[in-house]
């Protein structure tokens, strides 16, 4: 916004601040903070006529800003990447994504590191304000009121004046991502006026029968899907097992002698050794509810024979399927068990030993996710040293979901 249109705003505001109630000034006080990225005990002075209009002829008080164009640099591509959330949310989520960002955009100075790693949620949104003028509203709205619902239904815009308990208002939030395309989540608030008790709902817009459908199209297409030689060797197709709308998606490499005669990734002793790691975190491939269920899958979904390493042809063919898997399953985050699931998605080439650990992106369809590389079950059940690794990898995974 440039100066100018922020001076009218901020006069205008101030004659409305002047002849409004409690809650209505403080709506306002909201209003203002977003727009022109102010703290809000600032924004009260300015409506209140106690400081001037920044711009309008006398000069800036108060303490020189502590943080700065530095911090506010790095803080954008993670808020960005992380899809926007709010500071406190950024807080606790930042440990996780700098060692991302570090690979990204090169190493932080230590002083940097330890200044953002300190930073306290409101001044992140402080930080950020600017950037969420420009970039904050995605420009997508979920709400699509006929002409008649507006003219015929009478809307309190005035400040809500009520005495009781029981009095609401609801607000409906899309998680949608980068489109409004397709299935999402919704989260649901409704607050009572009176009280200010929240009741927040996570609300799938066409209800997970159409998820789970989708998914068994996919399951169907691949059962008629003969160009893949390894089909004719195998027992059984082996595609998914899990709940589809999990938050998490989980990628093995391609199934065993036990999945292949099951028909499910990961039942063998590596599979109870997963199921145990899961577990060990608050995760099961047969919860019911999407925050502790995980959804399964594998980049092959045929058995080689004798457990012989794909080939490139074989992983090149089985790829369109997992791509529009994650598509349709659309998961919080990714976690990629041995290197073939991590290097297909993410195109890099490192050894697992060196992947693992590290959250990076995995661009799908257009939607960016944090995709966690980690330890195959199988390698630590050889190597039983190493499950300490895939320990601190389940922290990650557990740390990062409890951020989002
Ligand atoms: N290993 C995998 O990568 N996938 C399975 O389903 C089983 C073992």
């Amino acid at each position: 916004m440039s100066q100018k249109s922020r001076q009218e705003v901020l006069q205008e505001a101030r004659e409305r601040y002047r002849h409004r109630g409690r809650k209505g000034r403080s709506r306002l006080l909201d209003e203002v903070s977003a727009l022109c990225g102010y703290e809000r005990k600032y924004a009260m002075k300015v409506l209140g006529g106690k400081r001037p209009i920044a711009g309008s002829g006398r000069q800036r008080g108060g303490s020189k800003p502590v943080y700065g164009e530095a911090e506010r640099r790095v803080l954008k591509e993670i808020w960005l990447a992380a899809e926007q959330p709010c500071g406190k949310r950024l807080k606790a989520a930042i440990g996780v994504w700098l060692p991302h960002y570090e690979q990204e955009f090169g190493r932080l100075e230590e002083r940097l590191r330890g200044r953002l790693e300190s930073l306290s949620a409101a001044t992140i949104d402080r930080l950020l304000a600017p950037c969420r003028v420009t970039l904050g509203k995605r420009n997508r709205c979920g709400t699509r009121p006929g002409t008649l619902l507006r003219k015929e239904i009478p809307v309190r815009t005035e400040h809500w004046d009520v005495a009781g308990p029981g009095w609401v208002e609801a607000d409906t939030v899309a998680h949608c991502g980068e489109s409004m395309e397709g299935d999402f989540c919704w989260s649901l608030t409704v607050t009572d006026v009176h009280t200010q008790w929240t009741e927040t709902r996570a609300v799938w817009n066409k209800g997970q029968h159409a998820v789970r459908q989708r998914i068994a199209e996919i399951e169907a297409a691949l059962a008629g899907f003969d160009a893949c030689p390894l089909k004719k060797t195998a027992t059984s197709l082996c595609f998914a097992d899990g709940n589809p709308q999990a938050r998490v998606m989980l990628i093995g490499e391609a199934p065993g002698r036990d999945e292949d005669i099951q028909g499910k990734p990961f039942v063998g002793r590596s599979g109870q050794l997963l199921d145990r790691m899961l577990a060990a975190v608050g995760l099961s491939r047969t919860a019911q509810d999407r925050e502790s269920a995980v959804f399964i899958t594998n980049v092959i979904f045929w058995r080689p024979p004798g457990n012989r390493t794909p080939t490139d042809a074989e992983t090149q063919m089985c790829l369109p399927f997992l791509l529009r898997t994650i598509e349709l399953q659309k998961p919080d985050v990714i976690v990629c068990l041995g290197a073939t699931p991590a290097q297909r998605l993410t195109a890099r080439t490192d050894g697992i030993l060196k992947l693992r650990g590290k959250w990076v992106t995995a661009n799908v369809s257009g939607r960016n996710i944090p995709l966690l590389p980690t330890l195959h079950p199988a390698y630590l059940l050889r190597q039983p040293a190493q499950k300490r690794l895939a320990w601190r990898d389940m922290l990650s995974l557990r740390q990062m979901l409890d951020a989002h």
